[in-house]
């Protein structure tokens, strides 16, 4: 399914986001402010704001907290994938130059720095002390994940259960905010909140997952960042992780000697070949299925709206997604 066919239930309140969004970016700092005018140009999906919207609407009626809680959550997006270009070693984001490609590492994490700032104050200054609570503890997890991925890359061993463990805490927790947030904006009730913790943290899972696979199979002008770069940054991720359990343990040498040594793009061709030949790819997909229906089972407790249907479509696409 198209992600404009499933946002199309919350079109309108998007834009009024988009205008939340512009205005928490603002600085008084004109430098500052350049750099905010840049990153707000270059929409990226939108899609925590989204489920936010969606998940508030499939649990009760939005209201301007809602929308304060889908601010928060891009704001804090956007801060992280700055920071995570500068980690990376990334050029490129939503098709543009990243930040530090344009002004440099040292910019690229003041600002990241700078609006992670802004997207608490948005809630501390409207009293919002349910989504920072919420939104306080993805932060530690992402910040844990991030360093044990770079501990690891530097070690070049990880198992299944570290890797998920990493995608789970970098990814699936803020995913997992965003509809808690939007939950919280709009209902106290316990189970429901459960539920859409449940539904968000199962979600979040395919669609790191499906990150990672397109970081293989992807294609740098649809996806609009560099492909193949987790193999470059030595980042072991599902497809080479299970390969390496199938394959003879000669062949597995060969492939982290190439990554070890840095792998350049023929090379990177052949650690994508290694991973398709011993099931790596069909098994992350099986993986990654299994996290879509535990997501979709969690829904259940919703009752039928056109939200709800959307949040159901949203589990398709993250499965599927090829940007
Ligand atoms: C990218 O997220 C970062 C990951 C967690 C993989 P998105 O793919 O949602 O990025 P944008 O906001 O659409 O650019
Ligand atoms: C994203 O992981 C995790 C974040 C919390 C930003 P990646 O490093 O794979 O994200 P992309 O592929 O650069 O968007
Ligand atoms: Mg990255
Ligand atoms: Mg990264
Ligand atoms: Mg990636």
């Amino acid at each position: 399914m198209d992600l404009r066919d499933i946002i199309q239930p919350i079109d309108h309140e998007l834009d009024l986001f988009d205008e939340y969004f512009r205005k928490a970016m603002r600085s008084k700092v004109a430098f500052v402010d350049m750099v905010a005018r840049y990153i707000v140009k270059q929409k990226g999906k939108r899609i925590r704001p989204a489920l936010v919207l969606l998940t508030a609407k499939a649990c009760g009626t939005i209201n301007e907290s809602s929308y304060r809680g889908a601010a928060l959550v891009e704001i804090l997006h956007t801060a992280t994938l700055i920071h995570d270009d500068v980690v990376d070693d990334a050029d490129t984001r939503r098709g543009f130059p990243s930040i530090n490609a344009v002004w440099k590492n040292k910019i690229a994490v003041l600002m990241g720095d700078y609006m992670l700032a802004k997207g608490l104050l948005l809630s501390l200054d409207n009293d919002d002390f349910v989504f920072l609570k919420i939104i306080s503890d993805a932060v530690r997890r992402m910040s844990e994940a991030e360093i044990l991925q770079i501990a690891k890359s530097r070690q070049l061993d990880l198992d299944e259960e570290t890797y998920l463990k990493i995608i789970s805490d970098k990814t699936a927790s803020l995913i997992s905010t965003c509809c808690q947030i939007g939950a919280a904006s709009v209902t106290r009730d316990v189970d429901v909140l459960n539920h859409i913790r449940e539904f968000g943290e199962n979600v979040g899972m395919v669609f790191q997952i499906r990150d990672d696979l397109l970081d293989y199979t992807g294609r740098r002008s649809i996806t609009g960042k560099p492909t193949g770069l987790d193999v470059k940054e030595k980042k072991l991720t599902l497809p080479l992780i299970y390969a390496f359990t199938k394959a003879p343990r000669v062949q597995t040498k060969a492939i982290l000697r190439i990554i070890k040594n840095g792998a350049r793009a023929r090379e990177l061709e052949q650690v994508v070949e290694f991973a398709h030949e011993f099931g790596g790819i069909d098994y992350t997909m099986k993986r990654a299925e299994e996290y879509s229906a535990r997501a979709l089972a969690a829904l259940a407790i919703l009752s039928p709206s056109h939200a709800k249907d959307s949040l159901t479509s949203f589990v398709e696409f993250f499965l599927a997604r090829s940007k």
